[in-house]
């Protein structure tokens, strides 16, 4: 009985760590019609083997208008991967085409609309200096934030 108890307690305490851990690795930001996100930091576990952020844009604008994205960088490389991204257009999220400085990015979304994206940390350093923001022109100066790996 002793034994079945502490067996017990082991696999409960394996699945208690387990969903911790899968909400940790879940992300969701909103956006607006303000040019805002509604975080100015979003936290992950270094454990996490998969991270999946989730952009809602809770405002009514179009995409042309007021489109925002999720873009993952390392905070030195924000500024010219912005500035990259306004001349790719629209038609591509604002991003350079095999822009590697990107570590990950959504789709542009308009008012009403979601995306999602599930990316790797490999490669990343807990502690590490990285940055989101969005890519739509103009928008870094307003909307971007810590992306903290712990
Ligand atoms: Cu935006």
């Amino acid at each position: 009985m002793n034994t079945m108890f502490r067996v017990t307690g082991f696999f409960a305490a394996v699945l208690m760590s387990g969903s911790l851990m899968a909400q940790n690795c879940e992300l969701t930001i909103d956006s607006n019609d303000q040019m805002r996100y509604d975080k100015d930091q979003l936290t992950v576990s270094s454990e996490c083997s998969e991270v999946t952020l989730t952009l809602t844009h809770s405002g009514q604008m179009s995409v042309e208008q007021m489109g925002h994205n999720w873009v993952l960088a390392e905070s030195g490389d924000v500024q010219a991967i912005a500035q990259d991204g306004i001349g790719a257009g629209l038609e591509n999220d604002y991003v350079k085409p095999g822009d590697d400085r990107v570590i990950a990015a959504t789709e542009q979304i308009g008012g009403g609309e979601s995306t999602s994206i599930t990316f790797s940390l490999e490669g990343l350093e807990a502690g590490g200096d990285y940055e989101f923001f969005c890519s739509f022109p103009g928008h870094v100066a307003l909307m971007r934030g810590d992306f903290i790996i712990e």
